[in-house]
């Protein structure tokens, strides 16, 4: 029998999760059937009942409600409990439960690391943003032995981040020989000379084509600026661009956390690389 599973948000018309979902389930020989789903901006809980009461195996949870799936899950992976928000749910796990995982953080640092070819271990690492994107990257990236520095416009969110990041660290099982840091959270002003490996946008700035205030000598040689958004350069990317720095666009971390979210509900790790190709054609 076809398992059944979907992505919901508002809007949701956008979404490249069923492509991506269908594809996977084609290269794996799974049998599922995977479909996008606007729920009402009040109406997540309810949406979320029908599917269990229709048997639906799991579903992708994209913005508003990566919080309100966060409230509803009964069991959380430790990233979803630092992130404060999932991304991920696997519906009727263990008879009447639904564990919440946010795959983000496993999807930006695959990508970085195999599709990439950077590893992350030891790089001084710049982590702009401290909203719901940013919150679900940054353990994940001190967790591979990154210095993680966070600035954000509003500088007492970022040092909020870093502390409640650095709080969850001893949890996570550290790989042998891999050192992890307390990050630093403060303001763009603390940034001004200083220079970073790889700096990751994680704010919304690149949606109204604002550009952030960084200085141009932030990018040490053969800098990373990877942006999570895709789709389009921002300002962030040409920036980057016209100051040396190697760009990447997030569709890479989109493809990764959703073959990590496949992985939770089949156990089967997709091929990403085929994935990712097809999607820069469309
Ligand atoms: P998301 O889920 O995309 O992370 P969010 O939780 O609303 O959305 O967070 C948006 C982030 O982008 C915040 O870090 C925000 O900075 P503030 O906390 O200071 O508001 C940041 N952001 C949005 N527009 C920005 C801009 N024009 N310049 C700098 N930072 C911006």
């Amino acid at each position: 029998m076809t398992d059944r599973y979907a992505v919901i948000g508002n809007p949701i018309s956008h979404s490249k999760s069923p492509q991506i979902h269908q594809m996977f389930a084609a290269q794996t020989g799974q049998d599922i059937s995977y479909e996008k789903i606007e729920a009402p901006l009040d109406g997540f809980a309810a949406t979320i009942q029908r599917l269990r009461d229709e048997g639906y195996k799991g579903c992708s949870v994209t913005v508003p409600f990566k919080f309100e799936a966060f409230k509803l899950a009964t069991e959380l992976s430790t990233f979803a409990q630092i992130a404060e928000a999932v991304n991920t749910l696997k519906l009727n796990f263990r008879g009447n439960t639904i564990l919440g995982d946010n795959t983000d953080g496993h999807g930006l640092v695959k990508d970085i690391r195999f599709n990439l070819g950077i590893k992350l271990n030891q790089k001084r690492v710049l982590l702009i943003g401290a909203g719901g994107a940013a919150s679900g990257v940054a353990l994940p990236i001190m967790h591979q032995g990154a210095v993680l520095t966070i600035i954000n416009r509003n500088a007492e969110k970022a040092s909020n981040l870093a502390t409640h990041a650095g709080n969850f660290i001893d949890k996570l099982p550290i790989e042998a020989n891999v050192q992890s840091y307390a990050p630093s959270g403060c303001s763009f002003d603390y940034i001004s000379n200083q220079k970073f490996d790889v700096v990751i946008n994680a704010t919304s700035a690149g949606l109204t084509d604002s550009e952030l205030p960084l200085p141009p000598t932030i990018f040490s040689p053969n800098a990373l600026a990877y942006d999570m958004m895709y789709g389009r350069e921002t300002p962030f990317m040409k920036f980057a661009h016209e100051h040396g720095a190697q760009v990447a666009d997030g569709l890479g971390m989109l493809v990764e956390q959703a073959a990590e979210a496949f992985y939770l509900w089949r156990g089967v790790r997709p091929d990403t690389a085929p994935v990712i190709a097809a999607l820069r054609l469309t």
